[in-house]
Formats: C-alpha cells, structure tokens, sequence
C-alpha cells in the first residue's frame, strides 16, 4: 500500500496509522546499523540534497547517515557556503537545485513556513528537519519510537514536556503527534515562556515543574531557545535552574519507571542536572540512534516505499 505522502512537513498531517506505518518500518531499518557492512541498496540512484540554514549536529548528521545507508547520492548545503549570502532567494536557489533533478531536499530553516513554501513550488519531495519556532516533525517521530521502544506504549501515557514551550518546535510537533497517539500531554514552563493559548493546544498547562511531573510516564525536557528571544525573558538561568530544572530530587515525583528525555543540546545544570542527564532513566542517546532509522524510514516511504521493495 503506498505511503501517500510525497512531503513530510509538520504532524498534523500525519494520522496514527500513519505514524504507526513510520515506527513499524524504522523498527524493521534499526538493524541495519548494527550490521558490520550498514548499507543497502534500497535508494541506490535517488539524489538527496541536505539545506541547513540553522545549526544542526543530530538532524544533519542522522539525515546524511541514514541517507548513504540507503545509498542515495547525498550532498550538504549549508546558509555560509551558499549563494543565499550574495542575495539570491530562497525559491531561486530551490529552483536552480530543481534544474539539477534531486528526489528530495531536506531543509532546515529559521523562518517558520519555509519548507511548506518550497513543497508548494517545487517539484521535488521536501523533508521538514526544523522550520522556525513552528515544527520539527522528524524529532517528534524519533521520540514516538523511542517512547514506544521503551514503554511498549504511547497511548495512555502521560508526557510532561519542561522548558521553553513557546519558542520550541520540537515541543509543538510533539504536542500534535502525542495527541494523535492518544497520551496525555502536560506542558510547564515559567509564564513568558509558555505560547499564549496554551491551554488550546490539547494539553494541561503548569506553571511549576512538581505538578507536572506528578506520576508522569515519560519526562522531556527542553532547552531556552535564546536564540529565538527578542529580549530576555527571563531574570537567570540559576533562577531559572531552580524551579524548572530537572534533578535527582523532583524527579522522584515522576513514576518510578519514567523515562527522560532531551532532545539537544542540553545545557547542563540549567534545564537538566548532569546526574539526571547521564542517570539510569535517561533515554537521549536512544533517542539519537532512533533518529536514523526514523529518517531512514521517512526517506524510503516518501520514495515510493514498498513498490520499491518489490
Ligand atoms: N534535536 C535537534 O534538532 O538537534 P540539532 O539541532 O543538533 O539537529
């Protein structure tokens, strides 16, 4: 049955069983990492181009890893060694790498909308690695697996999202897709740092971190997005480390099995305690392992998936 979706843009255009579909065939691409030869042939003769306008480690190096997995012919572009500095548009510079007929672009960008911009113009499949403060779908899907891989579940579960939730999508995306998997979301952060209309997102909304983590399932934790704050909104991060932070102690209050989660990058000692981060319930690194085979399975449902595998 094909995939039906050329683009992976946010996650609200994603059903369960679509999700479902994407953890099922990333489990079934995760062995393939362990092998002593990682490579397949399944995307031998697709042409993947890498555009990161914003820094990246995990997105970047798990897409570009995923993709020579699959033996795709990959190349990187990044905002410093582009035309984009000598003052060419985005959509020329889409339109110039369409004259070259890749597959699929992978972008990230600082400006919320702009892979949705280029799917609409172009003819080639376009993969959302983090737009602006709006999405990161692919993030969402690789902590779905994980919290999967590690409770057997994702409904049901209760998942208490900590930091800076008005400025994250990661946040966002796994807002939408939790709320498609059917667990219950909880989201707490100091007030300037939680969206206006919180409370419509489908989640309960905390201003302390101890009521959220009250019998959570799974903890995630999220770093102040600096970066995307006019002025700052906050006194500290000591003041910040103190009431949102997570450690050894308020932990306690999550269930004994909880799992913590961080994205990345994780400031130490300001939204997570080193004890806590590197701590037996800490589940990050599986996050980063689970990454690959998620984008591994993105990159062949949107190729075509099983016709390919006939
Ligand atoms: N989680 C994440 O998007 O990390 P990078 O910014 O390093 O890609």
């Amino acid at each position: 049955m094909s995939f039906g979706h050329k683009h992976i843009l946010g996650m609200d255009q994603l059903s369960a069983d679509d999700i479902t579909r994407i953890l099922d065939t990333a489990d079934s691409f995760k062995e393939i990492s362990a092998r002593e030869i990682k490579k397949v042939p399944t995307l031998r003769g697709k042409t993947i181009i890498n555009i990161f306008f914003e820094a990246s480690t995990r997105t970047r190096a798990s897409f570009e890893i995923a993709e020579k997995r699959l033996s795709a012919d990959t190349l990187n572009i990044s905002a410093s060694t582009s035309a984009l500095v000598k003052g060419e548009t985005l959509e020329d510079t889409a339109r110039n790498l369409e004259a070259m007929h890749p597959d699929i672009i992978v972008m990230r960008h600082g400006h919320s909308g702009a892979p949705h911009y280029l799917a609409e113009r172009c003819n080639f499949s376009v993969i959302n690695a983090g737009d602006g403060a709006h999405e990161h779908p692919t993030q969402a899907l690789l902590d779905l697996m994980t919290i999967r891989d590690k409770k057997g579940t994702i409904g049901g579960l209760t998942v208490a999202i900590v930091g800076d939730i008005a400025h994250s999508r990661v946040a966002r995306s796994n807002i939408i897709a939790l709320n498609t998997m059917g667990a219950r979301v909880r989201l707490a952060g100091p007030r300037t740092l939680l969206p206006t209309g919180a409370d419509r997102l489908g989640a309960e909304v905390f201003t302390d971190i101890k009521g959220a983590l009250d019998g959570a399932d799974v903890v995630m934790m999220l770093r102040i997005q600096q970066e995307r704050q006019g002025s700052p909104l906050l006194p500290s991060n000591r003041e910040y480390s103190r009431f949102f932070g997570l450690n050894p102690d308020n932990l306690q209050r999550a269930k004994e099995d909880a799992i913590v989660m961080h994205p990345g990058p994780m400031n130490r000692g300001v939204e997570i305690a080193s004890s806590v981060a590197d701590g037996p319930r800490n589940v990050i690194l599986d996050q980063v392992e689970n990454g690959v085979a998620v984008r591994m399975a993105l990159l062949y449902l949107i190729s075509g998936g099983e016709k390919m595998a006939e």
